[in-house]
């Protein structure tokens, strides 16, 4: 029987049937290699059509010119050597029914130019991006005309790729730079009035139609309201999207509402873990109803309950599940297997954005076979070996993750956990008011080991002894660390780790000063713990500014909440010792640019220094072991199976895997399990 599921349902889109309502909308991982979509690429792609998903909208900001630099590995479409690559991509992703676009862009001001060929970054008027600090030259007549025709070409290799149809970007690129009133101040053909601001656009419309035909399917992913007293008016943006339809020259509107041009105004366009779930889905239905144009959407709707409103409520026609489809790209075939409660969540915790923004890939923060489809499983197979016994201690991000691909695999696992439930750091981590979905890492997991019979054996310390009775084949240490205090002169024991404030160990003391020499989340949480207690709160990091590991979107959160409570916050600085004086404590500060020092009188000074191993196990039950713990890192990173033998009479193999081995982080935790259990 046909489902009756609103999101089953197929969507014509002119001559072109999307098999259902879910898409993943642009967004440049950053897998290109020489600005060419290839294999790594093509396979992240693949993955989505293989999982059910109607259509995959490649790219992010595909570029069309020369003068547009990449500023986070964006495909180079003004180029032809990318149509052959391009066209593998698309071939294998038809072959699973799944529909295949491109975005293409000039990105105007919103990109640097010390990079690629060095040519001056361009915009309507010479007004400067914060996020991306170029100081643009105002576009001239030969510099449109050239934009225009590198519009066009691009449009047509993509069409000769054999794409379903392309997506023009216009929020916070050179298009809708001309709309915006903050950012066009010509006063020639192309500024003043509404018709004006849209000359350009028109003109690239008029000729990207005249390069691929009028039955090529040609969008656009348009802002239709800045949010922003200085931008585009909700009327005027509505307005432009009546004028876009009328033309004839579009097929489909993607609605976004926001402007882009600081950390703090993308995050409320891209919305993160702990703020509103679609917040401009309703503004994207009242476009719909505006126009009554096939209208597309993505921002946080990130469970496929939302997603169903959205396209049963006829807010949407086709409802864009990104990062969701990051953490789990086979989201629409559990939801046809009715196994919608199998999907990995997206927690919201856009490590993978802000990775792309830090000059990296985008990564999933829990689930790494994400951009890594060559060499990891997305679904884990089972081992056509002997059945092995498993025993895996610690059930953090690490355990856990071990705990579910030995019990894919069809292995005999049993998971100790010293703690009452799992979770490990997660749970510490989930006790920010913010970041409470975080605990759907170890959730998920929890319950994929309940369906694979996985023994969990919690509040039990396991020694040595422990897991040898166990006769194990298998021995994986997942025990995480403990917090370690930074290098201080003196008073370490004066002072409290971040742990000690998120886990609520320690009361929050009315004067506190917080030193992170991590650079990560944890610090980051425990300091907005303490300044939304309404403790006085200074900030110390030996940075260049706060929280460097973490990425510009998370970075507002904490900033924005620092910002509230007045937290003070002191870069370039080391706290050197912490001593008593009187009833307070002395954190004296000193820094790596000379020989003077400050001391500060508070109430307590809170410490983060990421982990020490907790290793004991691991080292308790080296010796008895075959491999004597060694990891073979080349068979490691290729994902194949660990065949060190070091110790023939020892009784199993052992591995040790996430902090057990040094402080990192989430990702690098579930990374380990994977890769080493995949191949048990
Ligand atoms: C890694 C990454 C890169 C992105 N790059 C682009 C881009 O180049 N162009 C674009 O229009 N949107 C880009 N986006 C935004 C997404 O298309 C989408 O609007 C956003 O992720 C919100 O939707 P979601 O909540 O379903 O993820 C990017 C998103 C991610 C996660
Ligand atoms: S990193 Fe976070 S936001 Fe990005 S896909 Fe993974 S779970 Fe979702």
């Amino acid at each position: 029987m046909a489902s009756t599921d609103p999101l089953l349902q197929p969507f014509q889109l002119k001559h072109l049937t999307l098999k259902n309502r879910i898409m993943s909308t642009a967004h440049e991982p950053a897998y290109s290699e020489d600005g060419m979509p290839k294999d790594r690429y093509r396979l992240y792609h693949l993955k989505k059509a293989k999982g059910g998903i109607a259509m995959t909208m490649t790219a992010g900001s595909a570029i069309t010119a020369e003068d547009s630099p990449a500023p986070f590995g964006n495909l180079h479409a003004y180029k032809d050597e990318i149509v052959p690559w391009l066209k593998r991509l698309a071939d294998d992703c038809h072959a699973e029914g799944c529909a295949v676009m491109i975005q293409l862009t000039h990105l105007g001001r919103r990109t640097n130019w010390n990079k690629a060929d060095w040519l001056p970054v361009l915009a309507p008027s010479p007004v400067r991006e914060p996020a991306h600090r170029s100081f643009p030259k105002q576009a001239e007549d030969w510099d449109l005309d050239r934009i225009v025709r590198g519009y066009a070409e691009s449009a047509q290799r993509m069409q000769a790729a054999g794409l379903d149809g392309i997506e023009l970007e216009a929020y916070g690129h050179l298009l809708d730079q001309f709309w915006s009133p903050a950012t066009n101040q010509r006063t020639d053909e192309y500024g003043g009035s509404l018709d004006n601001r849209l000359r350009f656009t028109g003109r690239v419309l008029d000729a990207i139609r005249k390069a691929v035909g009028a039955d090529f399917i040609v969008g656009i992913r348009m802002v239709a309201d800045e949010d922003w007293d200085k931008g585009l008016s909700r009327e005027e943006g509505v307005e432009i999207a009546r004028r876009l339809v009328a033309s004839g020259a579009v097929d489909f509107l993607n609605i976004i509402r926001g402007h882009i041009e600081t950390d703090a105004a993308l995050q409320r366009v891209i919305p993160i873990t702990g703020m509103r779930s679609a917040p401009h889905l309703d503004f994207a239905g009242e476009v719909r109803a505006a126009t009554k144009f096939p209208v597309f959407h993505a921002a946080r709707i990130a469970d496929v309950a939302t997603a169903r409103h959205a396209v049963a409520s006829g807010k949407l026609d086709m409802v864009g599940m990104t990062r969701a489809h990051i953490a789990d790209p086979h989201i629409v075939r559990k939801v046809a297997a009715g196994l919608e409660h199998e999907i990995r969540p997206c927690v919201g915790a856009t490590y993978c954005l802000d990775r792309i923004y830090e000059g990296h890939e985008a990564l999933c923060i829990h689930n790494p076979a994400t951009g890594r489809e060559a060499t990891m499983p997305h679904v884990i197979t089972r081992s056509s070996g002997p059945r092995q016994k498993i025993v895996v201690v610690g059930a953090g991000p690490a355990g856990l993750e071990a705990a579910r691909v030995s019990g894919e695999r069809g292995h005999a696992v049993i998971l100790f956990e010293a703690a009452s439930q799992p979770g490990g750091q997660i749970r510490l981590a989930a006790r920010g008011r913010r970041r409470k979905e975080l605990i759907g890492i170890a959730d998920w997991r929890s319950e994929q080991l309940q369906r694979l019979g996985v023994e969990l054996r919690f509040n039990t310390f396991a020694d040595a002894a422990d897991v040898v009775s166990l006769k194990p084949d298998i021995a994986i240490i997942a025990t995480g660390g403990l917090p370690q205090s930074p290098p201080l002169a003196e008073g370490e024991a004066l002072t409290v780790s971040s742990w000690d404030i998120l886990s609520g160990d320690a009361k929050i003391a009315e004067e506190v000063l917080l030193y992170d020499d991590n650079g990560g989340h944890p610090g980051m949480q425990a300091a907005e713990m303490i300044a939304e207690s309404g403790s006085a709160l200074e900030i110390v990091s030996p940075e260049r500014f706060f929280a460097p590991e973490m990425g510009g979107l998370n970075h507002v959160s904490y900033a924005e909440a620092f910002h509230r409570a007045g937290v003070r916050i002191t870069i370039n600085s080391r706290l050197a010792a912490v001593h008593r004086e009187g009833n307070k404590l002395a954190a004296v500060i000193g820094s790596d640019y000379g020989a003077r020092t400050e001391t500060r009188l508070v109430d307590q000074v809170v410490v983060e220094h990421g982990t020490l191993p907790l290793d004991d196990l691991y080292f308790a039950l080296k010796e008895q072991s075959t491999n004597r713990g060694e990891v073979d890192y080349p068979a490691f990173i290729a994902g194949r199976p660990q065949q060190i033998v070091r110790n023939p009479d020892g009784g199993f193999r052992l591995f040790r895997i996430g902090d057990a081995v040094a402080s990192r982080n989430i990702h690098a935790a579930i990374y380990d399990a994977l890769r080493l259990c995949k191949e048990f």
